[in-house]
């Protein structure tokens, strides 16, 4: 199983590096008995916690939800996400899955899974399964995904987890119209990438192409302003949640070396189409800087005396990105949280003033970190 787990864990970070030739698509490894079971002992326990946390912070209201697809479904990970969620909300109504994925043993093993947990989690409705091909995902373009009962109906919530990197590049490409023919007014589409540079700027590159066409950022971005991070090469955005993991990815990683005791992920949030937006343009550029909300997307870094994080936001400097400076000696009842900054934490800054690219905190500067509900206000 561990060997397994390895040898899928090198493929998938070839995808997710970019070093793999994107132009193919990747071997449909749910085909095979032994990635099939290494994919569900690991990857689905794996997978799960992060999606949960996406859909907790995101503020979707869960309850208007009733008709899913999740696109490159696997083993039903993002699916059986939303179920989880929705029972931590105590939501029980009907919810319709339709799974789309190019492996007929991860559909099986998606329709097991997910008959599994709505008995368990009390969740009626109905599903359905459809096989795309690797180039073609023609349920999708034929709209044939949907359980003959709900047909016409067009899902209230799209999920696209961990299939980007494998998506060749003709499908990555033609995403966008696809995604944008299929969702209507009001349709989530929740993506979820490995956090590498790779497919990660993928996800936000889908995220700026669909801003365009008049969707907003629901999370993480606190606007639909075009991501910086893709205005840089080297950088990417991915979130970091601490967890303990289940026994079975402990021996699991005790064998491969892997370490999994943080989830690193690269969360995204959008909604067709745009409500009448637009972002709030965070702050004047006078000396008593008012901020917020803002979304950290760096851990706290510590210097001799100081300490500094960089947040992401529509400035009314033109830029997204700033870093927000606290002197150890400046630290005050009032700013005391800053110490305590995490990354995808989500603040408003009061009473700061500016300095170049830097917001700097002084005794009386408030820092409030916001409810995580939602990117923006
Ligand atoms: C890494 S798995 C992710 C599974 C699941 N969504 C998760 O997050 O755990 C990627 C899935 O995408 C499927 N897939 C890859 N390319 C596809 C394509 N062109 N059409 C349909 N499914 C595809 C694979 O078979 C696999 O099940």
């Amino acid at each position: 199983m561990a060997a397994a787990v390895k040898t899928l864990s090198d493929q998938f970070l070839d995808r997710t590096t970019g070093t793999a030739d994107t132009s193919m698509s990747m071997i449909p490894y749910g085909e095979n008995p032994a990635f099939l079971a290494a994919y569900i002992r690991y990857y689905l326990l794996v997978n799960t916690p992060k999606l949960i946390a996406i859909f907790e912070d995101s503020g979707i209201d869960l309850q208007t939800i009733s008709r899913v697809l999740d696109i490159g479904t696997g083993p039903g990970t993002a699916a059986i996400a939303a179920l989880i969620a929705g029972y931590r909300c105590g939501i029980h109504s009907s919810l319709d899955i339709a799974a789309i994925d190019h492996s007929a043993a991860f559909l099986r093993t998606a329709g097991n899974l997910i008959r599994r947990f709505r008995s368990l989690l009390d969740r009626p409705g109905t599903d359905s399964f459809s096989r795309s091909f690797p180039s073609l995902p023609s349920p999708l373009t034929d709209r044939s995904f949907m359980p003959s009962s709900q047909s016409t109906g067009s899902p209230d919530l799209i999920l696209v987890s961990n299939a980007l990197a494998e998506f060749d590049t003709s499908l990555q490409n033609r995403l966008p119209d696809i995604l944008d023919g299929i969702a209507v007014p009001g349709s989530y589409l929740v993506v979820m990438e490995p956090a590498r540079k790779a497919s990660a700027r993928r996800a936000l590159h889908l995220r700026n192409v669909l801003c365009t066409r008049g969707w907003a950022v629901r999370y993480p971005c606190p606007g639909d302003y075009p991501c910086p991070a893709l205005e840089c090469p080297r950088d990417w955005c991915h979130h970091r949640l601490t967890w303990t993991a289940p026994p079975p990815v402990r021996t699991i990683d005790r064998y491969t070396g892997m370490e999994k005791d943080l989830l690193n992920f690269s969360p995204l949030v959008l909604i067709k189409p745009k409500p009448m937006d637009s972002t709030p343009v965070v702050g004047p550029t006078d000396l008593s800087l008012h901020l917020g909300p803002l979304r950290i997307v760096s851990e706290l870094r510590s210097y001799k005396g100081k300490q500094e994080i960089t947040v992401c936001g529509r400035f009314s400097t033109g830029g997204q990105l700033m870093i927000c400076m606290l002197e150890n000696k400046r630290l005050s009842r009032y700013n005391d949280v800053f110490p305590d900054l995490a990354r995808y934490d989500r603040i408003r800054i009061e009473g700061a003033t500016r300095r170049g690219d830097r917001i700097i905190l002084s005794e009386s500067s408030r820092v409030i970190r916001l409810e995580n509900d939602g990117g923006q206000e």
